[in-house]
């Protein structure tokens, strides 16, 4: 067990530092084993800090000191501290001085790929949150904002590409040596956490702009040598996100250069470094024999998302971690603002709430529940959660549902002008939006600190005689851990009463008259709205466009959702309407047998509009998708036996495939490739229609679905398609499934991040030797528990994606995963952290599964050495 057990980290414990650092200037002499770096700081005292005359105490972590001056002075020895994570210098002047510090460290031995550290033999750095101090001592915080100027000295043949932060300055070979350097001056203050340095012997490709006021941008893509050509898509998605920031917020960019380096190895997906952001190469590197539709459109949104930071979360930056949703939240919504002007607005809403339902919902709804704003961490890693950043996207969407898009887009511009340059905090954005429009959001506030998914009771009921509907609205948020009592929030809901015709009735409001934006607010815990003039009996749709991101229960009958999921003019709730009848039908064939004709309505419905020639394929798809396995589990609350959901939710895909069958078939013949693959909306849409039939294909007739996946993975078109084919192929257990992976696996063995997508399909094959593949799989010499993106495909793949065989009964789904969590926890903690969320929602299934996985969490917990990061998830899951 961990004897010295780590302690949280308190908002309200918030304290300026008591100096304050202007100027770094850093000088790198690289060298893969001994790094040695040279830190020249302006500093002087705070005048924001109380605290006269308090020691010097900077953040460092695995660095050796060589030196430390002030004001040229050597210090020493009983003049500084050294500890493990600190040095401290007890006396320092009380007026401005220069700090001289020479540390080094080791690259080539950092496995937790935080701080400078070297990737397929290029050097790289990652310093968000906490990664800057294993590379010098600093205030290693985002509210101390410096003007940073950074030389870096390397091997000129190794290293021929030197770049940092901001603007270039200078470079040149060094006399008489085989060394180089390189000077970047970056004229923007910038907390640690946004530094960046990259080195090695990069391809690039290289295009540019001119900003709206007509300044040339040169922008660059570096990766891998001889893999140039796969950088165009990433290219254009660069300069669309500058174009749109402009045009849609008025952001223009503030640097000469914009750089974008992709590296094999990285923990998360990308890093806006100022000037110079880092990427995970699966999001950079896309053609069409390598990439998948889903590639083409993660890889334009994390461009944007990245790039969008520039202003939310650079620019204007967070006061402290606890912030951190200020620049996650507010940029994911700017990024899903952009996809959906880039593509289809109603397919973005469908596919976020997908994902805010597969991954937010769950932690909100577990052990691991926090506010968008937490108020105590243990490791501030662990909190770049769904929550911070999915959650706090649906709080600025909600914002800007209650004052409407020109005060939203006001405020915006408020918050630019008030905080540019400054450490913000997430009062202040709200205050930008509450002096903007006028409105009182004092109530709406709580959606950043109470944690929790509120669930809203709607019970609408008609009166015919006076034309009268009356709707009344309950909100409970369940309890979350630490937090018992909940309190209202301020909740928008979209609505439309909508008539037999399909057409909405205009809603006349008690008390407010004629409702110009369709949206009532619920800030009581019970509070009725009437409606006047209603003609007929309408259909109530509620939470529109997934207005408020809450579980919504009503009365309505199976009748009314099936009208509304031909006949909602919002698109959202026809697809909404879909899952609900879908998610029904589920549970109820959990429970036992479904009668004969009990799909019949349902795929009726589903037939209409996959016939319905005016109907988008994107949306096409989606309706075809049913609820997942977990969505099922956690509507069913406890005591979930896996197996059974996995039996009663393939069992009623596979009767809807039976009876859709002609449908699919045909859809089967029309969506075959016309042409050279394209990833424009259209294609995309079109091949994820055609695999999400094939999918269904594959569970009502395994013959039929198999043939029609061998023959598409015979003549592969695309990547889409090889991946189309098996992903429907995993579901079954057949020869044809193992011979197609094995394949796969030979025909794409050099390319890294292909082999990544054969790990992933591995994870997901059903089927009761599943635990044991994936066992097998980490002896294989294609995997690296070193490299991220293979262990989450492996193990994320198998945690949330394959459902009955990591809650396999007799507890091996759960074994092989904690002995990859401890094996993992020594060379990336967290990495093994993210990992081990996986086991958040154990605490819905029965008794067996629960006590196989509660033990494995405590073979983790007895572990003496477990890290921060993983005890901090671990502990929080297991004491439930
Ligand atoms: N800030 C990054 C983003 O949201 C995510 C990230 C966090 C990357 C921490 C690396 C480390 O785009
Ligand atoms: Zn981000």
């Amino acid at each position: 067990m961990k004897t010295d057990i780590p302690q949280p980290i308190r908002l309200e414990d918030y304290r300026p530092t008591p100096y304050l650092i202007d100027t770094v200037e850093l000088d790198f002499r690289l060298d893969p084993e001994t790094t040695q770096v040279f830190s020249r700081l302006a500093l002087r005292p705070n005048p924001a800090s109380s605290e006269a005359n308090a020691p010097l105490i900077l953040d460092g972590e695995k660095l050796s000191l060589v030196s430390v001056k002030i004001d040229g002075e050597p210090l020493a020895e009983g003049q500084y501290r050294v500890e493990a994570q600190s040095l401290t210098i007890g006396h320092v002047p009380q007026h401005p001085f220069t700090l001289e510090i020479e540390t080094h460290c080791n690259p080539s031995a950092n496995t937790e790929l935080s701080g400078l550290y070297v990737s397929g033999g290029i050097f790289c750095t990652q310093c968000e949150a906490e990664g800057f101090r294993r590379i010098t001592y600093f205030y290693d915080r985002p509210d101390v904002m410096a003007r940073y100027t950074v030389r870096i000295e390397a091997d000129q043949a190794l290293y021929p590409v030197l770049l940092s932060n901001g603007n270039p300055r200078q470079q040149s070979a060094i006399g008489g040596t085989c060394r180089h350097f390189a000077v970047w001056e970056d004229p923007f203050p910038k907390p640690s956490y946004l530094f960046a340095l990259v080195a090695g012997d990069l391809g690039s490709v290289h295009d540019g702009i001119t900003t709206c006021s007509g300044r040339p941008v040169s922008l660059g893509i570096y990766v891998q040598k001889g893999k140039e050509d796969r950088c165009q898509w990433a290219m254009e998605a660069v300069k669309a996100s500058m174009r749109w920031d402009e045009e849609r917020f008025g952001r223009e960019y503030d640097l000469d250069v914009f750089n974008i380096v992709a590296v094999p190895d990285f923990n998360m997906g990308a890093m806006e470094n100022k000037g110079l952001n880092v990427f995970n190469d699966k999001y950079i590197l896309a053609l069409p024999g390598t990439a998948t539709d889903q590639d083409y459109v993660n890889i334009e949104a994390i461009i944007a998302h990245e790039y969008f930071h520039n202003w939310t979360g650079n620019r204007i930056t967070c006061r402290d971690w606890f912030q951190l949703c200020l620049k996650e939240g507010l940029t994911v919504f700017r990024d899903q603002e952009f996809t959906s002007d880039m593509r289809s607005r109603a397919v973005k809403r469908i596919t976020d709430v997908k994902t805010l339902r597969a991954r937010q919902f769950p932690e909100d709804g577990g052990p691991l529940a926090h506010p968008p704003r937490p108020s105590a961490y243990i490791e501030i890693n662990n909190f770049y959660t769904p929550t911070v950043y999915e959650k706090g996207a649906e709080i600025c969407r909600m914002m800007q549902t209650l004052i409407g898009p020109d005060a939203f887009r006001s405020a915006m511009d408020l918050y630019f002008e008030r905080h540019d340059g400054e450490a913000a905090t997430v009062e202040d954005l709200v205050s930008c939006m509450a002096d903007a429009s006028g409105r009182d959001l004092s109530q709406f506030f709580r959606w950043y600190t109470q944690a929790g998914t509120p669930q809203v009771v709607a019970e609408g009921v008609y009166d015919a005689s006076r034309k009268q509907y009356t709707l009344t609205l309950e909100q409970r948020t369940p309890p979350t851990p630490g937090e018992e009592e909940k309190q209202p929030l301020h909740i928008p809901l979209g609505i439309g009463l909508v008539a037999q015709d399909g057409e909405d009735i205009p809603l006349d409001l008690e008390g407010l008259g004629r409702l110009n934006a369709p949206v009532i607010e619920l800030t009581g815990r019970r509070q009725s709205f009437r409606f006047n003039n209603v003609r007929q009996r309408p259909a109530l749709s509620l939470n529109r466009g997934f207005t408020a991101p809450i579980r919504l229960e009503s009365n309505l009958a199976a009748a009314d959702q099936l009208f509304l999921m031909g006949h909602d003019n919002d698109s959202f709730n026809r697809w909404e309407a879909g899952q609900g009848l879908g998610r029904a039908l589920m549970i109820a064939a959990c429970r036992g047998p479904l009668p004969e004709d009990s799909l019949a309505a349902y795929a009726r419905a589903l037939r209409q509009i996959l016939e319905d020639p005016a109907a988008d394929d994107a949306f096409k798809a989606l309706m075809l998708g049913l609820p997942s396995e977990s969505e099922i589990a956690a509507a069913i609350g406890s005591n979930v036996d896996t197996d059974a959901v996995h039996a009663a939710r393939d069992g009623v895909r596979a009767r809807l495939g039976k009876l859709l069958a002609d449908t699919l078939s045909g859809i089967w013949q029309r969506t075959s490739e016309p042409g050279p693959y394209r990833p424009d909306p259209a294609s995309t849409a079109r091949r994820a229609l055609r695999h999400a039939s094939l999918s269904l294909m594959m569970l009502a007739d395994p013959d039929q679905g198999t043939a029609w996946a061998m023959a598409e993975l015979t003549a592969p078109h695309s990547m889409s398609a090889e991946i189309g084919a098996l992903s429907a192929l995993v579901q079954i257990e057949r020869p044809e499934r193992e011979d197609a992976l094995d394949s796969f696996h030979d025909r794409h063995s050099g390319e890294h991040l292909l082999i990544d997508k054969w790990l992933l399909l591995n994870a997901q094959c059903i089927g009761p030797e599943a635990p044991l593949r994936i066992e097998r799989l980490t002896r294989h010499p294609d995997f690296r528990w070193s490299t991220p993106n293979k262990v989450y495909a492996l193990f994320a793949g198998f945690t949330a994606g394959n459902v009955p065989g990591f809650n396999a009964a007799d507890g091996s789904g759960y074994r092989v995963v904690a002995d990859a969590i401890l094996r993992l926890d020594a060379v990336n903690p967290q990495v093994a952290a993210r990992i081990a969320t996986g086991f958040r929602s154990c605490k819905v299934l029965n008794s067996i599964r629960k006590s196989a996985a509660e033990a494995e969490l405590n073979r983790i917990l007895a572990e003496p050495s477990l890290s921060r990061d993983v005890f901090e998830i671990v502990s929080k899951i297991a004491r439930v």
